[in-house]
Formats: C-alpha cells, sequence, structure tokens
C-alpha cells in the first residue's frame, strides 16, 4: 500500500466525468489496489472520503469512513464503504446548510446545501450490488464524493460564496470544533 499524490483544484482530472467499472475490472488486482491506497490516503489526510479523481484515476469510485467525532463534530459514525457506479436516488427535498471542505481544495471551507437524505445505489469492492439510505452527515459526504465522480465540486454547489473561509479564519471565527471535516 501507498500513499497517493491527491489532485488540486486547477487539474483536469477533477473535472473529468468519471468512466464506470465492470465487475471484473473492480475485481482486478490493479483495482483492489487503488482502493487500498485510497483508503490510506484518505485516512492518512483525515478526509472523511476520497473519490477517484482526485488521486487522478478517472474512474467511478469512492471510499468514505467517518468516524465517531470526524473533525470534532458530533457525526454518528459511518464505518468504511468502497462504492463504485455509484447512483444516487430518492434525494429527500428537506435540504441541509453546512460546512464542507475537500482535499483537493485545501484551507478552504464553505457553506454548502445537501438533501438531508438520500438513497444509495453502488457495488462494493467485491461487485456485490449495495443499497442504503444515507442520513444527514453520511448523505452530505456521499453527495460530496459523488459529485466528484461528475467533476463537480463543493464551490460549484454552493448558493452564494460569502461564506468561503480560510481554515486559519475558520478556526478564529467559526469554529475550532469542525475543522477537520474534508473529502
Ligand atoms: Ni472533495
Amino acid at each position: 500500500m501507498s500513499l497517493l499524490k491527491v489532485a488540486r483544484l486547477g487539474h483536469p482530472v477533477l473535472r473529468k466525468k468519471t468512466r464506470r467499472l465492470d465487475v471484473e475490472e473492480l475485481q482486478s488486482p490493479a483495482i483492489q489496489k487503488l482502493i487500498d491506497d485510497m483508503v490510506d490516503t484518505m485516512r492518512e489526510t483525515d478526509g472523511v472520503g476520497l473519490a477517484a479523481p482526485q488521486v487522478h484515476e478517472s474512474l467511478n469510485l469512492l471510499v468514505l469512513e467517518v468516524e465517531g467525532n470526524a473533525g470534532g463534530r458530533a457525526a454518528p459514525p459511518v464505518p468504511l464503504m468502497v462504492l463504485a457506479n455509484v447512483r444516487l436516488l430518492k434525494p429527500s427535498k428537506e435540504m441541509e446548510l453546512d460546512w464542507e471542505g475537500c482535499l483537493s481544495i485545501p484551507g478552504l471551507r464553505g457553506q454548502v446545501s445537501r438533501h438531508r437524505s438520500i438513497e444509495v445505489e453502488a457495488l462494493d469492492r467485491s461487485g456485490k450490488k449495495v443499497t442504503f439510505k444515507a442520513t444527514g452527515f453520511h448523505a452530505r459526504v456521499v453527495q460530496h464524493e459523488t459529485d466528484h465522480l461528475d467533476g463537480t465540486l463543493f464551490l460549484d454547489r454552493m448558493d452564494d460564496l460569502s461564506s468561503l473561509t480560510f481554515l486559519e479564519e475558520f478556526d478564529r471565527f467559526v469554529t475550532k470544533r469542525r475543522s477537520g471535516q474534508r473529502s
């Protein structure tokens, strides 16, 4: 396993729509190693999610994991999930505004409105179909990461840019407790 270099805002790979994986390719040693490396990279960088384009692979593949106290916020933990060929269904009408950061946009935080709950249909790392409902912070991370698969970044989702804040000012003027969430 190894740590992967994270693509930053401006790298064209972050703006490309990814391609889907067939089950055979998903099960291949190369993709299984990529998944392991993505998990390592996410954990090493204290991220709660990481999508393949962020490590320069234009594939419909993401990992996410929320520890009990992600970034100091009181979010229910989400065990490690590896999702490929992700489809989001039944987005709730109810929206929630909260802060987001992104490993590909280091040092910035902004408020983004997301569906409060969403249904997810995807393949797990073995190629098995999985469906589940995500709510709250889990739903937010899923939406943020799935956006990456379409070349969309959280900045594009901000209703306006007035909340955009550097991390240092975020810690100073917003709260220290929430500074760790990045995906
Ligand atoms: Ni991100």
